[in-house]
């Protein structure tokens, strides 16, 4: 039957024939894999592990310190990115491809140093440096991990070990024995820890290390089975590198570093130390210079994802002094926000040699374990390249050619 709704315009009954062709009919696919496969962003994988894990930790990877001001902010920074693109350039498919500290990776991206990892999935470190080895980037090993540095099988050329300088040297000379003996390559110093940041969400949730079964965790048991399960039928909670440290995160981190550190202690480092050296935790062109003075290879612009000095510069903010005061002596890197392929292309563009990712591949291993830290990586490679093409750079280093900037 035909209608006319219009001098040009005429419906009719729609008919089965025309209708077959548009129909996607499938059984729901509940398997874990297929909900990881279907996360199109990191965004995607975030609310993923929010069902997957107890609110507690959940909240230990997702917060931040104080009124978490400086998270929101590094976060607000990549929203006011603005690309300008180059037209007609005859470009293929782009080159994500870098060196860094002189060992090729197959993307401007490193995983950064984060402790307790076997919290957030219980296959932890070795998860999440597999993933970095398949991917071909470098891993970074935190001193608070959960697995032994011997047991992390990335190339060596992306075997990265990060340490704080403890209280007595004796211990932090112990942690870097210990990690040139395991085959690590670069040695990653954080800096901005002298004490524990105010985690508030860890506060008023009591969150605690090894996680304690209270009243309410016992409750949280019925709503995660699966997450507890692997808790307490795999090896027990505890950091690899260290020893005598059960309880709250904060007053542990009290307990062990050192407020007093100085830049000789940076200059003995770099003594005991043969391979390249990082130092991450810097937020000015005056801080970066001092420590490539002392014998930094390369400096991480970062806040520590907001985590400990609430307020502290944005790091994408910062990038831009930092690049220019040193960045003809040293690698240049930033963490902080990083959520996308294309916040990488933005932060390589305004000067950076490569970003480190925390919280967005702690998302994908909590919600996947390897397949989700790979979920994740496959995002970053996805969008980044998305990105380079929809720009017209063909190359990372054409990226830094006017193609980037900030709005104010
Ligand atoms: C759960 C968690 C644990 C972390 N543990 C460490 C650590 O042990 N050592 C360190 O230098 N930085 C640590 N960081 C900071 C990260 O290395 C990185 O600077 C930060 O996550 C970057 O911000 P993003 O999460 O927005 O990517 C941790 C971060 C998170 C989220």
């Amino acid at each position: 039957m035909v209608v006319r709704t219009s001098a040009d315009v005429s419906r009719h009954v729609p008919r089965l024939r025309e209708i077959r062709p548009l129909l996607r009919l499938q059984m729901p696919r509940v398997s874990r894999r297929s909900r990881l496969e279907r996360a199109a962003t990191i965004e995607d994988l975030r609310t993923l592990a929010r069902k997957r894990i107890p609110r507690a930790v959940f909240d230990y990877v997702d917060g931040a310190a104080e009124s978490e001001v400086s998270a929101a902010r590094a976060l607000e920074s990549f929203a006011r990115v603005e690309f300008l693109p180059r037209v007609l350039r005859g470009l293929e498919t782009p080159d994500l491809s870098t060196s860094l500290l002189g060992s090729a990776s197959s993307l401007p991206v490193i995983l950064a140093p984060t402790g307790f990892t076997r919290m957030m999935h219980h296959e932890g470190e070795l998860a999440a440096a597999a993933a970095a080895a398949e991917a071909g980037i470098p891993y970074v090993l935190s001193t608070l991990g959960t697995m032994p540095p011997e047991r992390i099988a990335v190339p060596a050329s992306g075997r990265w070990f990060q340490v704080y300088l403890w209280k007595d040297r004796a211990t932090t000379r112990a942690l870097v024995d210990r990690a040139a003996e395991s085959g690590f390559r670069a040695l990653v110093l954080t800096v901005d820890t002298p004490v524990a940041g105010a985690r508030l969400r860890d506060a008023r949730n009591g969150f605690s290390i090894p996680p304690a079964l209270t009243a309410r965790t016992l409750l949280d048991l019925a709503r995660h089975p699966a997450w507890w399960w692997n808790v307490l039928t795999t090896e027990p909670l505890t950091f690899a590198s260290l020893t005598s440290t059960e309880g709250e995160p904060a007053a542990m981190v009290n307990r062990i570093f050192n407020p007093g550190a100085r830049l000789e202690d940076l200059q003995w480092l770099r003594r005991i130390w043969d391979g390249p050296l990082v130092v991450k935790g810097v937020l000015s062109a005056q801080e970066a210079s001092r420590v490539v003075s002392a014998g930094a290879d390369a400096v991480i612009v970062s806040n520590h994802g907001g985590r400990q000095l609430d307020r502290a510069a944005t790091p994408l903010e910062a990038l831009g002094e930092v690049v220019q005061a040193v960045g003809s002596q040293a690698e240049v890197y930033m963490d902080g926000g990083v959520r996308s392929g294309a916040d990488v292309a933005a932060a390589v563009g305004l000067g950076a040699r490569a970003c480190l990712i925390g919280r967005s591949y702690l998302f994908g291993l909590m919600a996947g374990g390897r397949p989700g830290v790979r979920r994740a990586l496959d995002i970053f490679r996805t969008e980044l390249s998305r990105t380079m093409s929809l720009a017209g750079a063909g190359r990372l280093d054409e990226l830094a050619e006017g193609i980037v900037r900030l709005r104010r």
